[in-house]
């Protein structure tokens, strides 16, 4: 990774630059992100055919519901069902979609071996026991099913350098690692392999992880990269503030009258054609074992 981690010894905590995400980060501006990235890599693991056939699908933190809807509509013989706290969903969706009110991090009501799939997308910042969380995956999920996780880390990552020296992406690299220090629930959950703990912890085998480095901005000579790259830009610039303020604030608490100066300086930081700033994305795809056969049977 080309960023510091830490500010140089002149950043005074705030008249650089600092930007954070939001512990709930605005779903509508992270949407074009997901739209684009889910076309890089969609439902592909080995296994995946079974679920054109009748298979009951879980979503954990669904958000507007974007996941399970598209995936209703390419396995129109699989139950999609998808949870949130926040009830956010859409209401016209497939016949094979709902929607239930749940809280990831406590007990899944789900009973146990009783789920094929099940699929968790962009909790950084929401979760605090990654390895509760997957446990709770394994205890739902059949044996012989499949979960899939992604994560992307806010933090921006450079190989060239050329961001090494920007306060403003020094800053917000610090708050987003900070606070979420503080908050006991990472943002940087693909920096600290949490997924893959997580997945090995609870029991699930066959772990297979998928690596991505998104471009902030077009800078990309990949065409394909480059359009995401635009997106992640965009709303990087639309919710700056969303993601930033409650961190800074609340959580860190760094000076207050600093916070807008820093603002316009990521702003113009995410605009500069010069830098090369990417985030990093990983998807983790694993099993759960098929139960051991006893003595008895
Ligand atoms: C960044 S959004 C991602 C939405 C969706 N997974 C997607 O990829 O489009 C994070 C979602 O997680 C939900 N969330 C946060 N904490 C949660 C919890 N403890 N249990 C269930 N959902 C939670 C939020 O309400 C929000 O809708």
């Amino acid at each position: 990774m080309g960023a510091p981690s830490t500010p140089p010894a002149n950043f005074t905590g705030g008249n650089t630059q600092g930007l954070d995400p939001a512990p709930v980060p605005t779903q509508a501006g992270l949407d074009p992100i997901i739209v684009q990235v889910i076309t890089i890599k969609r439902f592909e693991f080995d296994g995946i055919d079974q679920f054109k056939y009748s298979t009951k699908v879980l979503d954990i933190g669904t958000g507007t519901g974007l996941w399970p809807i598209d995936f209703a509509d390419e396995f129109p013989g699989a139950e999609v069902i998808g949870t949130d706290i926040s009830p956010i969903q859409p209401a016209w969706v497939p016949p094979n979609v709902k929607f239930e009110l749940e809280d990831a991090t406590d007990t899944w009501t789900w009973a146990e071996n009783s789920i094929d799939f099940v699929h968790m997308r962009y909790l950084f910042g929401a979760i605090a026991d990654w390895n509760g969380l997957f446990k709770e995956a394994f205890r739902t999920c059949k044996p012989g099913g499949y979960i899939q996780s992604c994560e992307i880390d806010p933090a921006f990552c450079c190989d060239d350098g050329t961001i090494d020296y920007d306060l403003a992406i020094r800053a917000l690299n610090k708050l987003v690692r900070d606070g979420g220090e503080k908050m006991g629930r990472s943002f940087c959950v693909v920096e600290e392999r949490l997924q893959l703990t997580a997945a090995e912890a609870a029991g699930f085998v066959d772990i297979k992880e998928v690596n991505y480095k998104l471009p902030v901005g077009g800078w990309t000579k990949d065409v394909r990269l480059g359009e995401i790259g635009q997106f992640l830009k965009s709303t990087m610039d639309n919710d700056i503030e969303g993601y930033t303020l409650i961190l800074w604030h609340d959580i860190l608490g760094w000076p207050k009258d600093e916070y807008q100066v820093c603002l316009m300086n990521m702003r113009k930081a995410l605009k500069n054609k010069r830098y090369h700033a990417y985030m990093n994305l990983r998807y983790v795809y694993a099993r759960k074992p098929e139960q051991e056969k006893t003595d008895e049977e």
